[in-house]
């Protein structure tokens, strides 16, 4: 095991030393120190040492791991001081020249898509309701019907506050809120941030933004769920797009299911962004609320029925402009959002 360790180590050490960005840098430490790194799959490993040597491996991997880490950071201010000098150079500002114009700013292509969103499903006769980011466990996870062990639940996945309180990770405690201050018919959308603890690489960021829609009535149906968003995506995406519904499991809905849609590339006739499949996949969860849920908010299931669904807004706006790396949602360089 200590030889794995090493050799983790040397790689780590020597990819370090050659890397020249910094997203390179990110990179490296993701693969090596990250939730699913090499390091750390191995310390997994340790149960099958004995008694005697856990100890000693155990110190030994925690002192690799803080040589690697010490090594990441000084190639990292090593790094930034390097771009600090080029940028210094190439962005240097005349303060001289005049300018008599006044620059316009616009809309962020998030909120333009969440406001677009929005406006689609007011159209439709759902009202717009907001939560807040900061939530309780109990909106977020309990009355949600989310089983106690749950893995959203652990502290690795999501930002706890304190025992009772999290940063939201997704907008469904906002249906929560709304049964709660409202009795049926209930048809309303809420979109805004969500949070995870994610690591950060192309299509992964520990924040992100969801849109959530709720409907509870009398006599509410799967059909009533597959037709609304049927209209929806025809709406929003073109009248060529398909659905394709798959069973899923959702705690707080009984059925549930996600939701794939034509691909966005070639329409279904199948390329190589959809492996030939023709399906651009999993791009929102959906499904009938379920009863506990409803009750959890003092609805009578016997009498009321309901559907809900959700979905990611930087997936629908990176698919819409054709962005191949969420950062740029959110770097706020004005060179990428002027294109917009
Ligand atoms: N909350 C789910 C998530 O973050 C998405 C979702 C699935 C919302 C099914 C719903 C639903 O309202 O019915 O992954």
């Amino acid at each position: 095991m200590k030889d794995k360790i090493n050799l983790i180590k040397e790689n780590a050490l020597s990819s370090i030393k050659s890397i020249e960005k910094l997203e390179d840098l990110e990179q490296v430490r993701v693969k090596v120190l990250g939730k699913k790194g090499d390091l750390t799959l191995i310390l997994r490993e340790m149960g099958k040492l004995s008694k005697e040597e856990r100890p000693i491996i155990g110190q030994y991997a925690n002192e690799v791991r803080a040589e690697i880490e010490n090594r990441i950071s000084d190639k990292k201010i090593e790094l930034e001081e390097k771009l600090n000098e080029i940028k210094i150079r190439t962005e240097k500002i005349d303060i001289t020249r005049s300018i008599n114009r006044f620059e316009m700013g616009h809309r962020h292509p998030l909120n333009e898509t969440m406001e677009e969103l929005e406006n689609l499903f007011q159209r439709m006769g759902f009202s717009i309701i907001e939560g807040p980011e900061i939530e309780t466990v109990e909106n977020n996870f309990n009355k949600l019907n989310s089983p106690m062990n749950h893995p959203s639940r652990s502290t690795s996945d999501t930002f706890y506050i304190d025992e009772d309180t999290l940063l939201r990770t997704h907008t469904s405690p906002v249906q929560i809120r709304t049964m709660l201050a409202q009795k049926p018919p209930i048809r309303m959308v809420s979109a805004g941030r969500t949070f995870r603890y994610d690591e950060v690489d192309d299509t992964h960021s520990p924040m992100f933004h969801q849109i959530e829609g709720l409907v509870v009535d009398k006599g509410v149906t799967m059909a009533n769920l597959i037709d609304t968003l049927n209209v929806f995506i025809k709406e929003f995406f073109g009248e060529d797009m398909e659905t394709r519904f798959r069973p899923h499991h959702f705690p707080f809905t009984e059925p549930s299911a996600e939701v794939d849609v034509s691909c966005f590339n070639c329409h279904g006739k199948g390329c190589e962004a959809c492996n030939y499949t023709g399906w651009s996949m999993e791009l929102l969860g959906c499904g009938m609320v379920h009863p506990n849920v409803l009750r959890n908010c003092g609805i009578d299931p016997k009498i009321y029925s309901g559907f809900a669904f959700g979905m990611g807004i930087d997936r629908i706006t990176m698919i819409k402009h054709g962005i191949n790396n969420i950062r740029l949602l959110y770097d706020n360089d004005k060179r990428f959002l002027q294109q917009f």
